[in-house]
């Protein structure tokens, strides 16, 4: 009897007279990621801010662990992280300070003892007396992710983690995902890149116009679509294409002098 991680029915959102999200349905199981898939300016980033608490819903109903955001938005920070897609952390800090910060506002006990684990296992440890605006923007996101994680929270909202990434940075984001993936903790990821949503994603929902047009799993979609028909197609050469044709095979009449055309004049 596990309670879905989100469930979100019938959301909706507006600003002002325009609407962003026009009725969102979906459920994430627990230990699950999932890809909300969207091009810039879907509502991807609104729909993570109403799960986490960030941005109140004009309509429908989000739930976190079983908790109501719009009520019990207490219990559901308690239990949630979001990582933005501008980096959380402050860079006049170091790695550390930020870590112990964060432990410190999510009430830990052993706050030492956690900071370490976490910068052993982003590979910060070298890094982590260094002012954090030394960091390398791979390194940075790492550690903005590491402090998602302080205090093992049960649900991880990414929101496009690696934007702005090159291509070593995204691969080092995607290894961490699915380090948590392995360990079950349920995380909504969102992306503009189909390519991230397959390789991370346990099911992928697509959000487009204000509304999920897609879900399931990558067989699923791939289901959804019809497969690619291949047609052929007889090719009408162009001009350009005969007359190269012609001058190759030094037709007849293509040569100098060989018409009998009339100058004017
Ligand atoms: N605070 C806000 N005020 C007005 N419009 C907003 C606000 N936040 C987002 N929007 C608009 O809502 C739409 C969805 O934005 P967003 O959720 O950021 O999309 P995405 O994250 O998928 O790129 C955009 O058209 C954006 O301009
Ligand atoms: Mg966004």
């Amino acid at each position: 009897m596990s309670l879905p991680a989100v469930e979100l029915r019938g959301l909706r959102k507006s600003f002002g007279d325009t609407p962003v999200l026009r009725g969102v349905d979906f459920e994430i199981n627990r230990g699950e990621v999932f890809a909300l898939l969207g091009s810039n300016g879907a509502g991807k980033t609104t729909t993570v801010n109403i799960c986490s608490t960030l941005v109140k819903a004009s309509g429908g109903q989000a739930l976190v662990c079983g908790f109501d955001v719009a009520h019990q938005g207490a219990q559901v920070r308690q239990r949630i992280s979001l990582t933005g897609q501008f980096a959380a952390v402050d860079g006049v800090l170091s790695g550390r300070e930020n870590l112990t910060l964060m432990a410190r506002l999510r009430g830990l006990d052993r706050r030492k003892e956690v900071v370490d684990e976490l910068l052993d296992r982003f590979g910060l440890q070298e890094a982590a007396n260094r002012r954090v605006d030394t960091y390398s923007g791979g390194m940075a996101r790492r550690l903005d992710l590491a402090m998602s994680l302080v205090g093992r929270p049960e649900v991880i909202f990414l929101d496009e983690p690696t934007n702005g990434l090159d291509p070593e940075g995204r691969l080092e984001v995607w290894r961490i995902v699915q380090d948590l993936a392995d360990q079950g903790v349920t995380v909504l990821l969102t992306t503009q890149q189909l390519e991230e949503a397959e390789k991370l994603a346990h099911r992928i929902a697509i959000l487009h116009g204000g509304r999920i047009i897609a879900s399931g799993t990558l067989a699923e979609l791939r289901r959804l679509f019809p497969p690619p028909r291949i047609e052929y197609v007889e090719k009408q050469p162009s001009l350009e294409e005969i007359f190269l044709a012609i001058i190759a095979a030094g037709a007849p009449g293509a040569g100098e002098g060989g018409g009998a055309h009339e100058d004017g004049a």
